[in-house]
C-alpha cells in the first residue's frame, strides 16, 4: 500500500527550506500532498491560487509531490483525502511551542493522525517566508533562499505591486 503524506502550510512563499522538507520527506513516504492554507490567518502577500501555483512550477517534474489548497480545518482536509501522516518542518526551539500545541490539537481532533517531524538542511535553519520578504523590500539577494520561479514573483509583486505604494504611504510624514 503506497503511504501518503500532508505536508500542511501557508508557503507565502516557498522557500528552499520547505523544498529540503519535501525531498526528505520522499525518503519516507511514496506520495506527498503539499496543502497550502488559504484560511486568512496572517497578511499574505500572494494568493492562495498563486502559492499553489509557484509550487507546482517548483515540482513540475516530481510526479510523486501533489499540490493543492485546503480552507477548513487540517484534520478535515485529512479526513477527505484519508491521510493519517502529516509531515512539518522544525528548525528550531522556537517552533517547538508551536509544533507542539498543533500536534495536541488536531491528535485531540482527529486520533489516529501522526505527525513526522523533519529538520532542514542547517543553512536553511534560519529561513522564513517572512525574512525573504523583507530582503526582497530592502534590495538584497534571495537567489540562495528561493527558487527562480519564486524570485522574480516575489520581485515583481513587492517592488512593481500595490505593497511598494501603500509602503510608501505609510512612511511618508
Ligand atoms: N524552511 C523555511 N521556512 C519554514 C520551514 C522550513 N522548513 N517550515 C516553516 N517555515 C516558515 C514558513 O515560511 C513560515 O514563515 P512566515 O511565518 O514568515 O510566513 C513559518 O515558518 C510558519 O510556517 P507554516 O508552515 O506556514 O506554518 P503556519 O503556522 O503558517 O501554518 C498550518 C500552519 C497551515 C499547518 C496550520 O495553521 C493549519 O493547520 N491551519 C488550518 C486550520 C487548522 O486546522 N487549525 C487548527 C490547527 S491546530
Amino acid at each position: 500500500m503506497k503511504k501518503i503524506a500532508v505536508y500542511p502550510g501557508t508557503f507565502d512563499p516557498i522557500t528552499y527550506g520547505h523544498i529540503d522538507v519535501v525531498e526528505r520527506s520522499l525518503k519516507i513516504v511514496d506520495k506527498i500532498i503539499i496543502a497550502v492554507s488559504g484560511f486568512q490567518r496572517k497578511n499574505f502577500l500572494f494568493s492562495v491560487e498563486e502559492r499553489v501555483k509557484l509550487i507546482k512550477e517548483v515540482f513540475k517534474d516530481k510526479k510523486e509531490v501533489e499540490v493543492e489548497s485546503f480552507d477548513g480545518l487540517l484534520v478535515d482536509y485529512l479526513k477527505k483525502k484519508n491521510v493519517k501522516i502529516v509531515i512539518r518542518g522544525l528548525r528550531a526551539i522556537s517552533d517547538f511551542d508551536y509544533e507542539f500545541q498543533m500536534v495536541l490539537v488536531n491528535r485531540k481532533l482527529m486520533k489516529d493522525i501522526e505527525t513526522i517531524f523533519l529538520m532542514p538542511r542547517e543553512e536553511f535553519f534560519y529561513i522564513s517566508s517572512s525574512i525573504v520578504k523583507e530582503i526582497v523590500k530592502l534590495n538584497g539577494n534571495i537567489s540562495c533562499f528561493v527558487p527562480k520561479n519564486v524570485e522574480v514573483a516575489l520581485r515583481e509583486k513587492i517592488k512593481g505591486g500595490n505593497n511598494a505604494k501603500s509602503e510608501k504611504k505609510t512612511f511618508k510624514k
